[in-house]
């Protein structure tokens, strides 16, 4: 027995959405190794935030909620103590990849890293390499590859290095043990993951070439007052894609983030016949926001190059869903990342839209979408937040509604879904 989500009947009005996970991650650690007291006004409310918020204050932050925000009293790079107990990242991997990097060059201070069994099978090679090149020493379970990570800072050494995979988490590891390394590290990325990390670090005043090559160099003074944390981009698209396939809908989704590394998706969409609209574009802290108008479309269906996977990274189950309710063939390539999410997201996807009457071939690195006969059905989560608000979608959008395992892994992200939704229903 799981949750039945019934058919939506209106999608109209005005809507917020809460903070940017990416960038609350990035507010919390920037402002926690600051030499300043920092506002974050609208920060994600979500688990995953909430897991680096607590390791920031085991090694030496002070943090206060209020209601403009949360206050963060940051306590300088070189004073982060060596934490008492194992540091609980949950599900989180941006929490414990980030905060790998970070601990890895405080000197002589050790930090044990560790989260739930999601978390525990998530590939942690890809940050032990690039630290140990700069003189790290960390360790992890099975032959180094799985957490828990256990970290003895030292002194480490700039580098050179070219990423083997698109990933923003292994990307910001990287930049975050730069800052307390000896001589400057040059990172050559061959397609560009989000950048928020940059954006953050230049926001504090910390110095950072982002040409074709990322150059950063050693934080000398961090600082910084307030951060304003737009909407999540990737939380908004739920909404944008149920706009684009409820009959009648209009919606208005105010102050969303709208970076261009994390919005490729709106490109995607309008090039399928989605009715989008950008307004009111502005800028704080160095990111983009605005607000996005959509209208109910006849959606074509929709194609995923290996080189656009990193823009839509977090959206590739809402694409699968979406293909779903689109005319003609859905195709995704070269996205065997999303096999090591939170879950096998590939197979989760696909899995699900056969059980719901959908045709779906599935690929190493995607799937095929050619079948459209839509039927009730079971949709399993493995408590991964991404693939319960995709099939949440899919349910409100569908003329008979779907029966899903849980729903509480949205928290991760998105606690406040069901409030939201309240407000397009009456709107
Ligand atoms: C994130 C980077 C991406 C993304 C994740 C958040 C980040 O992961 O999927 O949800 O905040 O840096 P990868 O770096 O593994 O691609």
């Amino acid at each position: 027995m799981g949750i039945m989500i019934q058919p939506l009947k209106q999608v109209r009005g005005e809507i917020t959405v809460s903070g940017d996970k990416s960038i609350t991650h990035r507010a919390y650690i920037f402002s926690s190794i600051s030499r300043s007291s920092v506002l974050i006004r609208n920060p994600n409310e979500g688990a995953d935030v909430k897991h680096t918020l607590s390791i920031m204050q085991s090694v030496g932050a002070e943090s206060k909620k209020s209601k403009e925000g949360t206050l963060i009293k940051g306590i300088g790079l070189k004073n982060i103590k060596e934490p008492e107990n194992v540091l609980d990242a949950g599900n989180s991997g941006t929490t414990i990849r980030l905060l790998s990097g970070l601990f890895s060059g405080i000197k002589d201070k050790m930090f044990v890293l560790s989260g739930d069994s999601s978390l525990r099978n998530r590939p942690m090679g890809r940050i032990i390499t690039p630290l140990r090149k700069m003189g790290g020493e960390i360790l992890a379970r099975k032959n180094d590859t799985l957490p828990p990570l256990v970290i003895r800072g030292k002194k480490l050494k700039g580098i050179q290095y070219k990423m083997p995979v698109a990933s923003a988490q292994v990307k910001s590891a990287i930049i975050l043990a730069a800052l307390s390394a000896e001589g400057k590290t040059m990172i050559e990325e061959g397609v560009r993951s989000r950048n928020h990390t940059e954006i953050m670090l230049k926001a504090f005043g910390g110095r950072i070439e982002t040409n074709k090559k990322i150059v950063v160099y050693p934080a000398e003074k961090l600082e910084n007052d307030e951060i304003f944390v737009p909407g999540d981009f990737s939380s908004a698209a739920y909404f944008i894609a149920l706009s684009l396939i409820v009959k009648d809908a209009k919606l208005l989704i105010k102050n969303v983030g709208l970076n261009p590394t994390r919005s490729y998706l709106i490109k995607k969409l309008k090039d399928a016949g989605g009715e989008i609209k950008i307004l009111n574009k502005r800028e704080k802290n160095g990111e983009t926001f605005g607000d996005i108008y959509v209208e109910n479309s006849n959606l074509k269906g929709i194609t995923v190059r290996k080189e656009e996977v990193p823009f839509l990274i977090d959206e590739i189950p809402l694409i699968g869903v979406l293909g779903a309710f689109a005319e003609g063939t859905t195709e995704v390539r070269g996205a065997e990342e999303l096999r090591v999410k939170e879950s096998d997201r590939i197979k989760l996807t696909v899995r699900n839209l056969r059980a719901l009457g959908i045709e779906t071939e599935e690929f190493k690195d995607g799937f095929r979408i050619t079948g459209h006969n839509i039927r009730y059905g079971h949709v399993k989560t493995a408590f991964d937040h991404r693939i319960a608000l995709s099939f949440i979608v899919f349910g409100l959008a569908s003329k008979k509604g779907v029966e899903i395992e849980e729903i509480n892994s949205i928290n991760i992200s998105f606690p406040d879904f069901f409030d939201t939704l309240r407000v397009i229903k009456n709107g």
